[in-house]
């Protein structure tokens, strides 16, 4: 192929051959671009509408002066177009086509191209509308879609990246995929529902009162049958072009409707829920599916940026969202329990819906949430089902642990996925004792995600030392201690929480308990029941942190969760000489419950107490601002865990805290802070962790300056309405998204 291409011939001035045409002229990808239509008013219409250069009348020529020729012509007119161009191509030209079959059209090609296939770059614009003609060409229609390319063996990659080159060119986002599996997936996503629609709008109107139904078919029909309105030629070439993939379609969705007509019948309430759920959220999330994993995105992919100005106050009173702990929990044991589950105060936080689409993902039926309610239609310990791809949990390091140590004890494979900062996250940690167990797993390269988990193996239960104090390797061999054989014990070195143990005996199932020795055995079953998710700590805790820090502050944090297991944060405040009271505390489901009031009073700094530090781990990033607004010094240790969180949160927190003008110094398990009177500005990264991005956020009450975080996005994993709380008490943050 010559580098330059001088002249592209489009050979069918329909909708797609003619929008081509004008996209290419507008953005001036060459010179020239010829069209030919058998008919001339057609082509006519296509020169007096500036969507192509020049009208060919004599074919032979135009293929001759041509560097590419684009066969827009019916998927059935391939063949007779083909043979027709062939015998005229110049040296080194190449052919593409826009049909929506390609196994049938190269097998056209084969036979006509003989020794010249190699000139031939299949492709498929996958745009469309349901108009057509040259007059509907619009020089957008290709912006923001996406193009299939399936290259043949005998392709150069050169021809290849030309005919990309000239589809990018026109805005699109250009794809490789295989001959056959772009015929099946075509068949799922555009032939099998033009086909449904077609075939609903005719059952309809051979009805005797059809017009009665169409005068009164609202909205749903109208989206519906949208597509009813394509080309009937075109789409009865498709119909025979790809029979066969479009017949494996037909079948798979005669078998969803007759479940679904088995449900009506039977006004079975729950499997209709089951479908309506699952089709709901895939339906909300496209791109996820569109990436082959299995978990319906609500990871936002934006570029988030929090500006923060000075001058700010923490005062009012306001409620938190629920526990993300707690929430991760009562999707499992909900899920693994027989009976409906109602959960109240349900965090809709990135993390916990990751976890609840897993196990969607896995057949339970859920629904919610709708304002932090959700039922669970549990399924029993052994009622899950294979998920029909890879489980993407996002950024959630407590989905990952906890599922592996569960899925490690079905009969079906699974692989568990996440986004990048999960992806450097250690998972030997669960891997390792789930092995001993007699799990079969596979990891990446040092124990990383993603996770392959094998199914079908029987468990032995274990006794496990943990080498460090992490509830979500506990929670994990508990899981699978559901499952094993005999006793699954756990010893911790330092209390973790534990949530997982309260809740189990929630719902019915022992847990036995001696100092740090934490044991279940298989053999009993869990009943479903209500969960009442108290406020998050974690999430309290950037609010009571802002009162200590704020000359006039006086906050009060309803309902939050004070489960002895993660209050170090208050332990550690007042200690630091924090105003910090507990009202009103009562216990919820199990759980000890407070409103927290923290008002100003000057902090000092102290050596934290190393016991405290499972007790707080979540909390340092915002216990880092604290201590460097505190008289004198404060030194943490024994927190070498903050280095394999969401982020490295001592190095994060080091990096930012400088940038603003504090004196600390990170050390291998904590940090050397040393109190200011007050911040300066600056730009700092939050490295995509939430605690991160919160804490800086906070900071902003002792700064003189402004101060912009970025990479705030995942703030939504577990807080996502912190900024219009932040907003509410009277910290001066916006939020910017890119
Ligand atoms: C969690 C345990 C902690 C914590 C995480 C949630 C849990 O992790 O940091 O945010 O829900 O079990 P580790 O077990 O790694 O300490």
């Amino acid at each position: 192929m010559t580098d330059t291409v001088q002249q592209v011939l489009i050979l069918g001035l329909g909708l797609i051959g003619g929008s081509l045409a004008k996209a290419l002229r507008q953005r001036n990808f060459c010179p020239r671009v010829v069209g030919y239509d058998r008919n001339v008013a057609e082509l006519e219409a296509g020169v007096s509408l500036g969507v192509i250069d020049e009208a060919a009348l004599d074919l032979p020529a135009a293929v001759t002066n041509s560097d590419i020729v684009v066969l827009a012509v019916p998927v059935k007119a391939m063949e007779t177009v083909l043979a027709q161009i062939t015998p005229h191509l110049k040296p080194g030209a190449l052919i593409t086509d826009v049909g929506s079959t390609k196994g049938n059209i190269i097998a056209a090609a084969r036979p006509i191209l003989a020794g010249q296939l190699h000139r031939f770059v299949p492709g498929h614009p996958i745009a469309g509308s349901e108009k057509s003609g040259v007059a509907a060409a619009d020089g957008d229609l290709f912006r923001h879609h996406k193009v299939i390319v399936t290259p043949l063996v005998e392709n150069s990659a050169a021809d290849v990246q030309t005919i990309s080159r000239m589809w990018q060119i026109t805005g699109a986002e250009v794809l490789q995929m295989e001959i056959d599996r772009h015929d099946e997936v075509l068949a799922a996503t555009s032939h099998l529902p033009h086909l449904l629609a077609f075939s609903l709008v005719d059952t309809l109107a051979r009805e005797e009162d059809s017009t009665e139904i169409f005068r009164y078919a609202a909205g749903g029909f109208r989206d519906f049958t949208r597509i009813a309105a394509s080309d009937p030629v075109m789409w009865r070439d498709i119909g025979q072009a790809n029979r066969d993939a479009i017949l494996k379609q037909i079948d798979r969705f005669s078998e969803g409707v007759s479940k679904l007509r088995t449900a009506v019948a039977q006004g079975d309430g729950e499997t209709m829920t089951g479908i309506f759920t699952r089709a709901q959220s895939a339906r909300q999330h496209f791109s996820r599916i569109l990436s082959s994993t299995a978990y319906a995105n609500t990871m936002t992919t934006n570029d988030v940026t929090f500006h923060v100005q000075p001058g700010g106050s923490a005062n009012g009173t306001i409620r938190v969202p629920g526990d993300k702990s707690i929430s991760h929990r009562s999707i499992m044991l909900g899920a693994l329990a027989d009976g409906i589950t109602e959960v109240s105060g349900f965090l809709e936080g990135e993390d916990s819906l990751a976890t609840l689409q897993a196990f969607r993902d896995m057949g339970v039926v859920i629904e919610g949430p709708y304002e932090g309610e959700v039922k669970i239609y549990g399924v029993g310990l052994n009622g899950l089902q294979q998920p029909p791809g890879p489980l993407y949990v996002g950024n959630s390091g407590t989905s990952m642990r906890l599922l592996s140590g569960l899925l490690a004890a079905q009969s079906f494979d699974t692989e568990l996925t996440g986004d990048a900062s999960l992806t450097k996250r250690p998972m030997a940690r669960v891997a390792d004792p789930l092995r001993l167990m007699g799990a079969v797993i596979e990891t990446a390269e040092n124990g990383r995600p993603p996770m392959k988990i094998k199914g079908g193996q029987p468990l032995k239960g274990i006794h496990y030392d943990m080498p460090m104090a992490s509830a979500q390797v506990k929670s994990c061999l508990m899981l699978a201690g559901l499952y094993a054989e005999g006793e699954t014990s756990v010893t911790e070195p330092a209390p973790t929480r534990d949530h997982s143990e309260r809740m189990l005996r929630g719902f019915g199932y022992p847990v036995a308990q001696q100092g740090n020795l934490v044991t279940v055995e298989s053999g009993h079953s869990l009943s479903a029941g209500k969960i009442d998710v108290p406020s998050d700590i974690s999430s309290a805790t950037f609010f009571m942190v802002a009162a200590a820090i704020c000359p006039g502050s006086d906050i009060t944090l309803q309902h939050v969760g004070i489960n002895p297991t993660r209050i170090g944060v208050i332990n550690i405040l007042q200690l630091m000489g924090a105003d910090l009271e507990l009202l009103n505390e009562r216990e919820v489901g199990g759980e000890p419950v407070a409103d927290i009031r923290v008002r100003y009073a000057p902090l000092k700094g102290i050596h934290v107490p190393e016991d405290q530090v499972p007790l707080a781990i979540d909390e340092f990033p915002a216990l880092f601002v604290a201590a460097a607004c505190a008289q004198g010094q404060t030194v943490v240790s024994g927190a070498e865990e903050l280095r394999v969180k969401e982020s490295d949160r001592i190095q994060a927190m080091v990096d930012g805290l400088k940038i603003l003008g504090v004196d600390i110094e990170g050390t291998a398990d904590g940090a050397i802070i040393n109190g200011c009177e007050a911040f300066g500005g600056g730009v700092v990264e939050s490295h995509d962790d939430h605690r991160i991005a919160m804490a800086f956020t906070i900071a902003s009450l002792r700064a003189r300056e402004a101060i912009t975080v970025n990479e705030c996005a995942n703030v939504a994993t577990s807080f996502p309405v912190f900024v219009e709380l932040a907003q509410q008490v009277g910290i001066k943050v916006t939020k910017e998204e890119k």
